[in-house]
């Protein structure tokens, strides 16, 4: 069969996949923990559920403006100015199928093939596949001082002529760091001098713990007009706990969010009306949802420390936001691929191995489920890569024996 050289090079969502096996495994009663997970498991906002219930009852479910319907458009305008300070217009926002669908978008708006797209690691896993959807090349960066903090020379140093593009995400997926106030306003003038486009992937700004707010890029600005380059990618799915419901936003100057738009018209022709109508109502209605997500996202976080931290040979930092935390595991196995396979096999507990965010030796944990879900997630785990440990572990009524070293 004659596949495209773009289609061949790009491979599956390893945390979609995830997802899959561990729902396969569940449906045949198999005592599955699934810490793979990047989707909170509170309901969405009451307002969501009650706006497409009353659309749905309507009947009246149609095609909607590729770029989103003015009710929409107008919610995230506001979301913009209260979380940036930024006035934007109608033609300053394209609504999408996700966060994923407008960066992809975005990215199809700007890169030229054999063209440079620059992200720090750990990143999420589906910037780089997302970049050579363009044609274009991934350029992942590491920090070089073994944190999960990039810094301005860390990203100068892989800057090229072909470079078109940076992308940051703080809160970051997967390590749950914040970047610091400093690093944004540095990366938000360097790339303004430089004549780039800077991405900031915020859709996790409001999920963040301790007296930390989110870091508006905006204000460090000077170009503010429409020769900015800046964009600001959002969405309902974390913050609101509205995963499925499949809406996002980008807010950029409007040549970018036209170009955006008449692409995106060509794949979805826009987001479905339903869920723009649930979306709307989620941001523009009552806000407490989000908090008390974050207060229960913190408390998990607080568990997933503690017990990483009564690890052996485990090292974690503690994340300052999301629903992640990456401890480095390396100790027990420098091939994260395998060691995730082997926590699946052996105790069923599902891990996201760190190679798939760029940084090898590491597992992604998640914090979405309940406070159990964590402490026997992570008992089974030492027990499994605990030479020491006893021979046998009890799953409720299931007797699981070692037998291996
Ligand atoms: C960093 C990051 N950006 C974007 C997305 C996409 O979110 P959405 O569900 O809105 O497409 C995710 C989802 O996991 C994410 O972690």
């Amino acid at each position: 069969m004659s596949i495209s050289a773009i289609g061949r090079n790009i491979g599956e969502s390893a945390t979609l996949k995830l997802n899959e096996i561990a729902s396969i495994l569940r449906a045949k009663g198999e005592p599955v923990i699934h810490l793979g997970g990047g989707e909170p498991k509170s309901k969405p906002p009451v307002d969501a559920l009650v706006a497409a219930g009353g659309m749905l009852q309507s009947g009246e479910i149609r095609y909607t403006p590729p770029d989103g319907i003015p009710a929409l458009k107008k919610a995230i305008i506001r979301y913009t100015e209260d979380f940036y300070g930024r006035l934007a217009a109608p033609e300053n926002v394209m609504a999408s199928g996700g966060a994923k669908q407008s960066l992809m978008c975005i990215l199809q708006a700007i890169l030229n093939p054999q063209e440079e797209c620059i992200f720090p690691a750990p990143y999420w896993v589906s910037y780089p596949d997302m970049v050579r959807l363009c044609g274009a090349i991934p350029v992942p960066v590491l920090p070089e001082d073994g944190t999960f903090h990039p810094r301005l020379q860390d990203i100068e140093r892989v800057v090229t002529s072909y470079t078109k593009a940076v992308i940051i995400n703080s809160p970051n997926n997967p390590s749950g760091i914040m970047y610091s106030e400093e690093f944004i306003a540095e990366i938000v003038d360097f790339c303004e001098k430089r004549g780039l486009y800077l991405i900031m992937d915020d859709i996790y700004h409001r999920l963040v713990f301790g007296d930390k707010k989110p870091i508006n890029c905006w204000k460090f600005a000077k170009q503010t007009g429409e020769d900015s380059k800046l964009i600001i990618i959002n969405g309902v799915s974390k913050q609101y706990a509205m995963t499925g419901f499949r809406i996002g936003w980008a807010v950029a100057n409007k040549e970018l969010i036209h170009v955006a738009t008449n692409i995106q018209s060509h794949q979805t022709s826009g987001p479905s009306a339903l869920l723009q109508h649930a979306a709307t109502a989620a941001i523009s209605g009552v806000q407490c949802a989000v908090e008390s997500l974050r207060v229960t996202l913190e408390n998990n976080c607080r568990v997933m420390v503690q017990e990483l931290r009564g690890f052996d040979g485990v090292h974690i930092t503690p994340p300052d936001g999301t629903f992640y935390s990456f401890p480095d595991f390396s100790y027990y196995g420098k091939d994260s691929v395998a060691l995730s396979k082997f926590l699946l096999d052996k105790v069923r507990v599902v891990v996201v191995p760190g190679a798939e965010f760029g940084m090898e030796g590491y597992l992604r944990l998640s914090t979405c489920g309940t406070v159990k879900d964590i402490t026997e997630g992570i008992e089974r785990m030492k027990w499994a890569l605990d030479p020491n440990a006893p021979n046998e572990l009890y799953i409720g009524e299931r007797k699981l024996v070692r037998d291996w070293a």
